[in-house]
């Protein structure tokens, strides 16, 4: 848990993260206690959730020091634009009784604005992270929902390449073409849903090669992410899960199985094959490096 990935900026990140969304249900901070309990130091937010607040309280009660976590949340859509980042960025902050982030990210592009429009406001929200980042009052910058074509956009114009990309990834919905958009430009991936919300945990590969490898499913998921180089950012109320969630670390996939898991068949699939030299591509990036 430990073990880290540098970023393209040269900052460290936790090779796993805890995700936050639907963590605040209930109205308490435990679920984020006993994650930090567990062992979780990376943390995945965002104003969306309702959860920085909860966290800055479990953060602040654990009595550890800010810089033993890892601390990544977004603005929402309609907090996207120059001033209004900042304006949120501020607003962030106070709730996760901080004053830095280790990652701020765009958390969805706007598909409803005209092309024009979505794309100038991606670049002055754009604009605002990379001056707050130029501040040193966040340590990276990324986005969140991120197709290639909306990275086209700030690739082209930005100061400050992103260092980060979170999509929906899990077996059965790997998006390739995201995937290795950002493998190309040397962007890390972190899985939202990495089991799926549990939908894929009854697959008979998943179930088979749990019984081969003597962990779960969801452990095969998260597994065969960090394999492939990407941050799995599972969520789970129980104390238990949360642990099983992080022994990840201790088995190998062989390239074969993962060669499986990969041609899975995808959902929402659009006729495109998942890339035939996969099994190629895997256990390309190490921890470390
Ligand atoms: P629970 O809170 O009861 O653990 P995802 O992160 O893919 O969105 O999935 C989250 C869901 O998966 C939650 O409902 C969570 O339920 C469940 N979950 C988390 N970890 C595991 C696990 N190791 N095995 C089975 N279900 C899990």
């Amino acid at each position: 848990i430990n073990d880290c990935y540098t970023l393209n900026n040269g900052i460290k990140i936790p090779c796993i993260g805890f995700g936050t969304y639907k963590a605040a249900e209930g109205n308490n901070i435990q679920i984020l206690k006993t994650a930090i309990e567990a062992g979780y130091r990376y943390f995945d937010t965002a104003s969306f959730y309702g959860t920085e607040d909860y966290l800055g309280e479990a953060v602040r009660q654990s009595g550890l020091p800010r810089e033993e976590f890892f601390l990544v949340s977004k603005m929402w859509k309609e907090e996207m634009g120059y001033d209004r980042t900042k304006k949120a960025f501020e607003e962030t902050l106070q709730r996760l009784q901080t004053d830095y982030l280790d990652m701020y990210l765009i958390h969805w592009p706007r598909p409803e604005a005209s092309c024009s429009e979505w794309k100038q406001l991606d670049l002055d929200t754009w604009r605002a992270m990379e001056e707050l980042c130029q501040e040193g009052r966040i340590k990276a910058i990324g986005l969140s929902n991120f197709l290639p074509q909306h990275l086209e956009n700030i690739l082209a114009h930005c100061k400050i390449k992103p260092a980060a990309v979170q999509l929906e990834l899990h077996p059965g919905y790997m998006q390739e073409a995201g995937v290795r958009y950002c493998e190309e430009k040397g962007i890390l991936l972190q899985a939202w849903s990495p089991i799926g919300r549990q939908r894929v945990l009854n697959e008979p590969l998943l179930v088979e090669l749990a019984q081969k490898y003597q962990v779960s499913p969801a452990q095969i998921c998260l597994r065969f992410l960090v394999q492939r180089g990407i941050v799995p950012l599972p969520k789970s109320s129980s104390m238990e899960r949360m642990k099983q969630n992080m022994e990840v670390f201790g088995f190998d996939i062989s390239t074969e199985d993962m060669y499986r898991i990969a041609t899975m068949p995808q959902a929402g699939w659009s006729g495109e094959h998942p890339d035939p030299e996969v099994a190629q591509k895997i256990n390309k990036r190490k921890i470390g490096e």
